[in-house]
């Protein structure tokens, strides 16, 4: 079926999301270009935003468990960095800066006591889905800020699925989830320029259809997006990806996460997919 075809119709299907209200959210360090100690967070908005996303998810259908923040670990708001989950699987995180290390165990601990057997503590630096992202055929892995490239390995040999390494090299786009979002199956949308030349030869040989992001939307943090299928939710002013995203067939929700992004965070940072 032809892209422009009217008809296109996406499914969705039902997720089932791990978060962490942003309670203790503040802005007391700078490990990524986004975050500035001298700019006030406004911490009830940053918690009426983070509401509006979790209710967005149940909305549509989806179930959102919810991990209890801890008052010594600002970033936990970002739960898509504390593990992988495959087939119920859990790899966990294992964080490049001592600010955020804490954050690990309590997501590891989280899992053991919610059911889930298989819970790997990692030997090397990996930030769960900020670097990891999971296509039909591959796990596509980002390195160069935060993750390692021996944490590609490791994840290949735990899951048993191929490993894509892909080399950031724009410190505004530190986590690969903040320069590329899988969309559905095989399908993502990226922005080149966060990847290395050879990383780009590769993005563009796995998916030659890809929906390309310029620079403004990925600087809005429009590829930090999270989609069921159908719907995409993504930062609001990115919204040169909306008629993109329509024209695949996909229906865009527009979040408004500005508090969020003083952390250099939104949609997809703030939402770690469990997949069972
Ligand atoms: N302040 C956090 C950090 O720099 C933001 C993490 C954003 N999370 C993400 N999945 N990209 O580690």
């Amino acid at each position: 079926m032809s892209r422009e075809e009217p008809s296109l119709r996406r499914d969705a299907t039902p997720r089932r999301y791990l978060m962490c209200p942003p309670a203790h959210f503040k802005v007391t360090y700078s490990i990524n270009p986004w975050m500035d100690p001298a700019k006030p967070v406004d911490l009830p908005l940053a918690m009426a935003q983070w509401e509006d996303l979790r209710d967005r998810y149940l909305a549509l259908g989806h179930t959102v468990e919810t991990l209890e923040p801890d008052p010594g670990l600002p970033d936990m708001v970002f739960a898509a960095n504390g593990a992988l989950v495959i087939d119920g699987r859990v790899l966990g995180a294992r964080f490049a800066h001592a600010e955020r290390t804490g954050e690990a165990e309590i997501h590891r601990a989280w899992f053991r006591s919610h059911g889930f057997r298989d819970v790997h503590e990692p030997a090397h630096v990996n930030e769960g889905e900020g670097d990891f992202a999971v296509t039909a055929s591959w796990i596509l892995a980002g390195r160069g800020f935060r993750s390692s490239p021996l944490s590609h390995d490791e994840a290949q040999e735990f899951f048993g699925r191929p490993v894509i390494g892909l080399d950031l090299v724009d410190p505004r786009y530190y986590h690969l989830d903040t320069a590329l979002c899988v969309l559905d199956g095989d399908e993502v949308m990226y922005h080149p320029e966060a990847f290395s030349p050879g990383s780009r030869a590769v993005l563009r040989r796995l998916f030659p259809d890809a929906l390309i992001a310029g620079a403004e939307d990925a600087a809005a943090l429009g590829l930090n997006a999270v989609s069921d299928g159908r719907h995409v939710l993504l930062p609001q002013a990115a919204a040169g990806l909306f008629g993109p995203l329509r024209d695949r067939g996909f229906e865009p929700v527009p979040m408004d996460l500005g508090e969020l992004l003083k952390g250099g965070g939104s949609v997809k940072c703030c939402t770690q997919e469990l997949r069972m």
